[in-house]
């Protein structure tokens, strides 16, 4: 019974062991494990509720769990935070990522200390950039809203955003630090100029939107690929669908092995990141699912010849495309992604 009910933390009957979790070491040397709760509620779910599926999450065996400021719900989750290291996890058993909202690149450390006081938390295990672009957004607005001030991409000030992600290192405030929705030029640039670099990279990956080049890249700098999204985000709200996108968990390639197991086409697309050498986190409310999810990375794996099959129906469909972000007239989405090659002239 849930912590919801009885008012008790309690590791569930039919909890996974946390033990039997895989995880990706970092740079440093650092474990997570490969499946994290997503917490971002969009408009659908209160903070309440996502609060309580942490618990949840815990009492069944997740360790990992992926926060931001901007998903409002960070004092909700201190909450549910209390009540699991109240309950007997210690706090080196847990893995906490949050991150910087776009409106305070400009002072990393106060947004840092906000998510740790509301967090409840001394410590940070990750702390992201969200987004490379300075440009604030009030949660939930339209895709075509544009803010006046918006900016491109320029280095020299995302350097001196991650200069502050360093200090946040030197602190103590946080282990380690990482980027998310960055290009491969991006990357190349800070790469070089970085002094503590990336241990992890947050990126859009589903079967659909596999994003093979930068997920090899990734790789190959010794960065750890958490990919967002990992269910091809079914239930986002429809201001962010367009008529072109398609659906991860209706692909036969994808529902054929939920058929051989005996289970939703979600987990597959579970189980496929985690073999394919990502983290995912993704998101439920439902116990039902975020214990499925959970189930999936320590048993039946997919065969080879499933995983080969889901290499093949990449259909480069990016769900989160980012619209506003530009920071010009005329602009479409994809100048956010630097698909020549190079940074999107300003
Ligand atoms: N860094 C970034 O910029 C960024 C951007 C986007 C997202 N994220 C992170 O990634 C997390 C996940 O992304 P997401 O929420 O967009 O998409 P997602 O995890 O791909 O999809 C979530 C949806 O899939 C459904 N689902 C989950 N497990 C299921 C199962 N076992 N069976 C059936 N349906 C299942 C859920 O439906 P029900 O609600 O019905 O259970 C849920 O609404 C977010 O919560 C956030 O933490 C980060």
């Amino acid at each position: 019974m849930s912590y919801a009910v009885t008012g008790k933390f309690e590791i569930a009957a039919d909890s996974v062991n946390p033990r039997k979790v895989p995880f990706r070491t970092t740079r440093n040397g650092r474990k997570i494990p490969v499946i994290g709760l997503g917490t971002f509620g969009s408009d659908r779910f209160s903070a309440e509720e996502i609060s309580d599926a942490v618990i949840g999450a815990a009492e069944v065996g997740y360790r990992h769990f992926d926060c931001a400021s901007v998903y409002g719900n960070e004092k909700q989750i201190g909450a549910a935070f209390k009540v699991i290291l109240d309950g007997g996890i210690t706090r080196e058993e847990l893995h906490i990522t949050s991150k910087v909202w776009n409106d305070m690149h400009h002072d990393v450390v106060s947004s840092c200390k906000q998510s740790l006081h509301d967090l409840g938390l001394d410590y940070l295990d990750l702390y992201l950039v969200h987004w490379p672009f300075p440009n604030f957004h009030p949660p939930g607005c339209d895709v075509d809203s544009r803010s006046p001030d918006a900016k491109p991409y320029i280095h020299k000030e995302f350097m001196k955003t991650w200069a502050q992600m360093e200090e946040l290192v030197t602190l103590g405030l946080v282990k380690e630090i990482g980027t998310s929705n960055v290009t491969i030029p991006k990357l190349n640039l800070i790469m070089r100029d970085a002094i503590i670099k990336p241990a992890v990279n947050e990126m859009e990956l589903h079967p659909h939107f596999q994003q093979q080049e930068l997920f090899n890249f990734v790789l190959s700098k010794n960065i750890v690929p958490i990919g967002f999204s990992p269910i091809g985000s079914p239930k986002r709200p429809d201001r962010d669908k367009t008529e072109t996108d398609t659906v991860d968990i209706e692909d036969p390639v994808i529902i054929a092995p939920a058929e051989r197991l005996g289970v939703h086409p979600a987990v597959v697309c579970v189980k496929w990141a985690a073999q394919r050498g990502q983290i995912a986190i993704p998101f439920s409310i439902h116990r039902k699912n975020y214990l499925s999810n959970l189930k999936s990375v320590t048993e039946n794996p997919l065969t080879e010849e499933e995983m080969t099959g889901i290499a093949g129906v990449d259909k480069n469909c990016r769900l989160i495309k980012g619209q506003v972000f530009l920071w010009k007239e005329n602009q479409t989405w994809e100048d956010l992604w630097d698909l020549s090659g190079k940074i999107t002239a300003p």
